[in-house]
């Protein structure tokens, strides 16, 4: 049977395993696919190793997706540019070949799930991590008019302003620093949700126009979400389409079939709804 698996550390949460079973049973193909736990040091080895064993696809997850774009041969458009890498396969020469699915799933979710449309529109990204880096280039590939980078330590905002070649107008900020008008999206690439904060961004960033994302998801509304919606934002999404959406990209690559995601999700959402 072929076999799959998700790295990261921690990784017991993840919903990979479950996502990509209801893929393989929509296809009706078997596949095994299971959560990895490496330790920090044992990335490079793990990864050689699974693949040497007969292992056919990785999904990378945090805090090894920027040692998976290092440890690959090569790199699909969207990880090159990404410099993070969230998807591995061997090609027919052995060669290690790195994705990044996760902006694809993000695009997806946003346009394809939620009918959003970003060419000309103001985008204010909350965040300069892995997360933020990963989707980067393809919030530049909507052609928005302008795109601002909000980041505690503003230099890492800087940073991925600097390395992305684009005509889009990219601005790196401070909170502080965002100006003081609406957006028409807000994107929250930061990981403060997970220890139950919320990034300061200051409330006019929001009006009854505004689409706002949170690229995390939970049971129930993200502390951004709440945020969001208290201010009466068009809309308020959680990552939960986007997880989705990024894994049947991978499974796309490595299977060379498009589940469909709608069933999907919507399972998902009724599981953690329960637990
Ligand atoms: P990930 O791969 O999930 O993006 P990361 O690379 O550690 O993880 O990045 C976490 C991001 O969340 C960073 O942009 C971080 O801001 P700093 O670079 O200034 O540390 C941001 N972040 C984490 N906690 C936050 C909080 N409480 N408020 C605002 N931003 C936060």
């Amino acid at each position: 049977m072929d076999r799959y698996a998700v790295i990261g550390n921690p990784i017991e949460h993840s919903k990979s395993p479950w996502i990509h079973a209801r893929f393989a049973e929509q296809a009706q193909q078997s596949l095994e696919y299971r959560a990895l736990l490496v330790e920090l040091d044992d990335f490079e080895r793990s990864v050689a190793e699974f693949f040497d064993n007969g292992g056919k696809g990785l999904n990378i997850t945090v805090p090894f997706k920027e040692r998976a774009w290092a440890m690959a041969d090569r790199h699909g458009e969207s990880a090159r540019e990404a410099g993070a890498v969230n998807t591995l396969y061997r090609d027919s020469d052995g060669k290690l070949v790195g994705e990044n699915t996760d902006g694809t799933g993000l695009l997806r979710d946003l346009k394809l799930n939620h009918g959003a449309d970003l060419s000309d529109k103001r985008i204010l990204v909350l965040g300069a991590g892995g997360a933020v880096k990963g989707v980067l280039p393809n919030l530049i590939a909507e052609s928005p008019s302008a795109i601002f980078i909000a980041n505690r330590t503003v230099e890492k905002a800087q940073a991925l302003a600097a390395a992305s070649a684009t005509k889009v107008e990219i601005h790196a900020v401070n909170y502080e620093n965002v100006p003081r008008e609406s957006f028409d999206f807000i994107i929250n690439g930061t990981s403060a949700g997970l220890q139950g904060d919320l990034p300061a961004v200051h409330s006019e960033a929001v009006s009854t126009h505004t689409w706002c994302y949170d690229m995390i998801y939970g049971v129930g509304d993200t502390k951004f979400q709440i945020w969001a919606k208290s201010l009466q934002a068009a809309h308020a999404h959680d990552g939960l389409g986007m997880l989705v959406e990024q894994a049947a990209e991978s499974f796309r690559i490595w299977r060379g079939h498009s589940p469909q995601t709608a069933p999907v999700i919507r399972q998902l959402r009724q599981l953690l709804a329960q637990a």
